[in-house]
């Protein structure tokens, strides 16, 4: 008897052990690692991940789709994309991506095949054609993904070619556009290394800001760098630090205070991004600024800088969109702006607090509950997440429910941590029947820094028209 429950006992301990093996094995196959490159549009994040390696120094990735902002996502790629080991991926809007398999490439019968492009999220992708038929040249480089500058469709490539006066070989920046969303590509000799725009993609450990930067020959000499990947370290909780390879042209100032988000040069090699702000007695080189950088935690960040690639710029298929965010507690608020982004084709974001309101904490029929305490002590609640990529909208349509004749003190919250200097701001409201008058003026009182162009209440039965006409 004694022994059966040994034995029972070391049975249920082997298989106690054998399953946490399996379970910690199979989270690790979900860990960050696998993940190659992510970038949010509104509530909608589109992923390449990594799947499985692939023979030849190649790898198999697929693209992951979120619907709600990263918290759960799907497989949507049909069958295998196989590229390099060290690939370059871009998602210009939510259709439109590219999968640079291979950054040199041979040519083949006067072409060259090394990037993927989809036209349809990720679901299918088709070889790029890049038209090159130079007889003196047997590889292409493809410097960087595509981006769009004024409404064009822009490939950055180079060439190793023989000097004009014969004295030896020399890399030639040469760019191509494509008319057809990036499946054939051809060369344009117009387009020159100085018409490239003045900002830089930054891709922090998955997540793409724009840095805006300065006009001095620091930042000339900082572009030649690009596009790069640096492992940062961490200094001091407030910034993050890599001392470069080769030195830049330097030309330090004493600048007193480090605004978050500020790209700098200290000394003439050390790369410096601060995430936080305070004063400071040492002089550094400015680069540029990054907006709406998030805190960057307290450890190292893997850091990809790129050239930028324009999603703002109005061209064939690609629009300029527009951001729908909301608040809403009983699901009025989310019902009409669900219909005004679809009538827009605008982008979705929830304006989500931490602590959801329950029925009881919107009982404005008692002074002690959370929603009449919040509003009339101006208490702010926390909300789940930033926007994430601002810099892709020049219009966002504002909407909650009116609360006390004014704005929820979460969408406070929300103007003062996203920016949205310089935005055209739409606002809309419902209610139970207040208008939305004393509301806009609470909004305009509270934020005289924001553009508010308009404000409306809607119930959810107008027509789309309506919707369509109000957002010009
Ligand atoms: C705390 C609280 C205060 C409210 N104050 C007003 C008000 O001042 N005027 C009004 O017409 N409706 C008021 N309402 C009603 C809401 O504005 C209305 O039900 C709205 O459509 C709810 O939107 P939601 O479902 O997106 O949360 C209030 C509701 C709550 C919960």
């Amino acid at each position: 008897m004694k022994k059966n429950t040994i034995i029972i006992s070391s049975l249920i301990i082997i298989l106690f052990i054998v399953g946490l093996v399996l379970l910690l094995s199979k989270k690790e196959e979900v860990t960050d690692d696998n993940i190659l490159y992510s970038v949010n549009f509104g509530n909608v994040v589109l992923r390449f991940k990594h799947v499985d390696d692939a023979i030849g120094q190649n790898q198999i990735v697929t693209v992951e789709k979120s619907m709600d902002n990263g918290k759960t996502f799907e497989t949507i790629t049909d069958g295998q994309v196989i590229v390099s080991l060290e690939p370059k991926f871009i998602f210009l809007n939510e259709q439109l991506g590219f999968a640079v398999k291979k950054s040199n490439n041979s040519k083949d019968n006067g072409k060259y095949y090394g990037m993927y492009v989809t036209n349809d999220g990720g679901k299918t992708f088709n070889l790029s054609e890049i038209n090159y038929d130079n007889p003196n040249i047997e590889i292409l480089t493809i410097t960087s993904v595509p981006y769009f500058d004024n409404g064009k469709l822009i490939l950055p490539c180079s060439i190793y070619q023989v000097k004009e006066d014969l004295s030896g070989y020399e890399n030639v920046a040469i760019y191509f556009v494509s008319n057809d969303n990036g499946l054939t590509w051809n060369i344009d000799e117009n387009i020159k290394e100085s018409d490239i725009v003045n900002k830089v993609n930054v891709t922090i450990n998955g997540n793409t800001y724009v840095a805006n930067l300065e006009e001095n020959e620091t930042v000339n000499s900082f572009l030649n760098l690009l596009p790069s990947e640096f492992n940062m370290s961490e200094l001091n909780g407030n910034e993050k630090y890599i001392y470069l390879d080769n030195k830049l042209t330097s030309n330090p100032v004493s600048v007193k205070h480090i605004n978050k988000g500020d790209i700098m040069l200290y000394g003439d090699n050390c790369l410096v991004i601060f995430y936080k702000s305070f004063d400071t007695s040492y002089s550094y080189t400015k680069i540029g600024h990054i907006d709406n950088l998030d805190d960057l935690g307290n450890s190292s960040v893997l850091v990809k800088i790129e050239k930028w690639y324009n999603k703002d710029v109005k061209g064939e298929n690609i629009m300029s969109k527009i951001l729908v965010s909301y608040f809403s507690a009983t699901g009025n608020t989310k019902n009409v702006a669900e219909k005004v982004a679809k009538v827009v084709d605008g982008d979705l974001f929830e304006i989500e607090p931490v602590n959801k309101y329950t029925e009881e904490d919107l009982d404005w029929t008692k002074k002690e509950s959370r929603s009449s305490i919040e509003m009339k002590n101006n208490v702010k609640p926390e909300i789940v997440s930033k926007i994430s990529n601002l810099d892709n909208y020049d219009t966002i349509c504002l909407a909650f429910p009116i609360w006390w004749y004014k704005e929820p003190t979460i969408i406070d919250k929300f103007l003062e941590e996203n920016d949205l200097t310089g935005k055209n701001i739409y606002v809309f409201v419902t209610s139970g029947s207040s208008t939305i008058d004393s509301t806009y003026r609470s909004l305009q009182n509270n934020f005289p820094n924001l553009n508010f162009v308009s404000g409306k209440r809607f119930t959810g039965n107008e027509r789309d028209e309506e919707y369509k006409d109000w957002i010009k």
